[in-house]
């Protein structure tokens, strides 16, 4: 004769989970960001206030049935099942089942309000991570789900009653740790592709308090582009008149806009290009040397510049691939941008 039992769950494995499996602050905050990138999410704003963590992304939020059998059920495997992303088709960075722990393991109380459509109303769970106390059954401690008005796409995840304080160094080392899944010029679709993935960007701000605006910590600004030894610019105005500068150059004088000489060197005033117009590059110039670069920023900007290094080109806003021509021009150590390359 045998008796059959269950397994039983004692609220303390949240904690387990959560402070644990997860470890580092720093790892936390990653999982959460990695969500959003799961989610299909272009931007997420990590923002840290006096009390509270917030991250918001413009993913593809989750329903109330997604919310029930996804986010509320413990160790879920949709990822397992489903390891692209639906609409930009990402290898998705979860797996596990775990990550959303991380929110038990910086704070107290999380409050996550969610959006699947721009204008359909959300909805919100607040879940209390203090009473889940060892001792008690697990499916016996209540989460709160409640409506929220309409709001545009994606998630918040409000994080209060923080575990840790945070140096702007600690908030560093999280973007870095982001820095894989970003790309230094997203936002712009690519032409004749609608569900080519648009790219990927973490920015990281400290809010200054009642009065002031929150200060940016970190994005791909202060922790690549902020190290290039050069930027070059170059645009061609209504009339085909070509011009470049350089500046913010760590190795000489700047030089101001000076037309440029495409065709006859020598003449005194430089011909208009006859079709082209409307045009303008930006180019962010680095010499990758260990003795020119910071120390810590060396391997971030080599491995970016492996990744995402060479010219890109944007017409009417959308990015143009045109392989092989263009990878003929690619020179290590340059990353263009468009910033309004309109042709
Ligand atoms: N920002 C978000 N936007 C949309 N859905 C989210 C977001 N964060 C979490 N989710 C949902 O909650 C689920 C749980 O996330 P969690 O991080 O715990 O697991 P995972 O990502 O599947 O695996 P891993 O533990 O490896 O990260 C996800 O599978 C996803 O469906
Ligand atoms: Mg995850």
């Amino acid at each position: 004769m045998s008796e059959e039992l269950r397994f039983t769950t004692d609220a303390g494995l949240i904690n387990r989970l959560g402070r644990e499996l997860v470890g580092r602050q720093e790892t936390a905050l990653i999982e959460l960001v990695k969500n959003s990138y799961d989610a299909d999410a272009q931007n997420v704003t990590v923002t840290l206030e006096r009390h509270a963590l917030v991250i918001e992304d413009d993913g593809s939020g989750m329903t109330r049935e997604e919310l029930i059998a996804g986010f509320l059920r413990l160790a879920s495997t949709l990822k397992v099942s489903e390891p692209r992303s639906r609409l930009f088709s990402r290898q998705r960075a979860g797996r596990k089942g775990i990550g959303r722990f991380s929110t038990q393991r910086l704070g107290e109380v999380l409050r996550l309000q969610t959006w699947t459509n721009d204008a359909d109303p959300g909805i919100e769970l607040v879940v209390d991570w203090q009473k889940f106390e060892s001792g008690r059954d697990l499916d016996e401690v209540p989460v709160y789900l409640g409506a929220e008005p309409p709001r545009k796409r994606g998630t918040i995840i409000r994080i209060e009653g923080l575990r840790d304080d945070w140096s702007d160094a600690q908030i560093r080392r999280c973007w870095r740790g982001l820095l894989a899944l970003q790309q230094p010029f997203p936002v712009v679709p690519v032409e004749r592709r609608p569900n080519a993935d648009p790219g990927f960007k973490v920015s990281f701000l400290r809010d200054g308090g009642l009065f002031d605006d929150p200060s940016l910590v970190a994005d791909f600004q202060t922790e690549i582009l902020s190290h290039h030894h050069a930027l070059i610019e170059f645009r061609v105005d209504d009339d085909g008149m070509a011009e470049w500068r350089i500046s913010q150059n760590s190795f000489g004088p700047d030089r101001g806009w000076a037309k440029i000489h495409h065709e006859l060197r020598d003449a005194t005033e430089p011909p208009n290009y006859s079709v082209l117009r409307d045009v303008a590059m930006k180019a962010h110039y680095f010499i990758l040397a260990p003795d020119l670069l910071p120390n810590l920023a060396y391997s971030r900007v080599r491995d970016t510049l492996r990744a995402e290094g060479g010219i890109r080109l944007y017409r009417n806003g959308f990015r143009v691939i045109r392989k092989r021509c263009f990878r003929a021009t690619l020179r290590r150590g340059v990353i263009a941008s468009d910033d309004g390359l309109y042709g």
